[in-house]
């Protein structure tokens, strides 16, 4: 019997001419929501700011996990920690000093996370798992939803988890980019501790149907018995 994956609904890929009823639509099984903050620069594609952060902090008690796809975080920390952020994740390769901005993020009563595209080497983390609440393992190339995973990304979780207990801390891994009913048992046995889940709930024609659809593979996991 595993303990409880959680579940991070992305809503970059929600409707946001009814983002209200989106939101509404997976608040039930939602243990945080991921928004997905990009540049245009850090990565080819431009989201939103933090005002869509404070929007969704008006319609939800869910915890707000912003994950920030941009260069120069340490310019933005405070922004977005004000717009309503429980988590702020950055990527590792966005600045030169991730360090302080984890020191930053947390001094604001933030939880910090660093996250990792495929390209960035499992050992560049290592340095910083003793300093963070949580890692995002990018299983896509960061930039849109709607892609395919990368298996050969899930070993990363293992390998995260190994170097966190070599130095005697645990970390919370949370796998994104590309998970969908049909893969997310290969994430559960990855080791996954959270997962985003954006596309595949968003995209199709009943949200609430297909986020309560993964909820239940996640329970079902934890309860340690097999997916209907
Ligand atoms: C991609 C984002 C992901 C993405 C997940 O750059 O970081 O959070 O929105 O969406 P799907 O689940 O469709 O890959
Ligand atoms: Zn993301």
């Amino acid at each position: 019997m595993g303990a409880k994956v959680k579940l991070a609904p992305s809503i970059l890929n929600a409707d946001f001419s009814n983002l209200g009823a989106a939101i509404k639509a997976i608040e039930p099984v939602a243990d945080y929501i991921h928004l997905d903050v990009m540049d245009g620069h850090f990565v080819p594609n431009i989201t939103f700011g933090p005002i869509v952060v404070e929007a969704v902090k008006k319609m939800t008690a869910v915890p707000l996990d912003t994950h920030l796809m941009i260069y120069n975080p340490p310019e933005w920390v405070e922004t977005f920690a004000d717009a309503g952020s429980d988590r702020i994740s950055f990527h590792l390769r966005s600045c030169r000093d991730c360090e302080s901005v984890v020191r930053a993020i947390r001094g604001l009563g933030v939880s910090p996370g660093l996250a990792i595209s495929p390209e960035v080497p499992v050992f560049e983390l290592k340095p910083f798992l003793a300093m963070v609440d949580f890692v995002i393992v990018m299983c896509v190339y960061p930039g849109f939803g709607g892609q395919k995973l990368m298996p050969e990304m899930l070993n990363r979780v293992g390998a995260i988890k190994r170097d966190a207990s070599e130095l005697g801390v645990s970390v919370e891994v949370e796998v994104d980019g590309g998970v969908k009913a049909q893969n997310l048992p290969m994430v559960i046995e990855a080791g996954a501790d959270n997962v985003v889940v954006g596309s595949s709930i968003f995209a199709s024609a009943d949200v609430g149907a297909a986020a309560l659809e993964i909820k239940s593979i996640l329970n079902s996991s934890a309860a340690g018995v097999a997916p209907a």
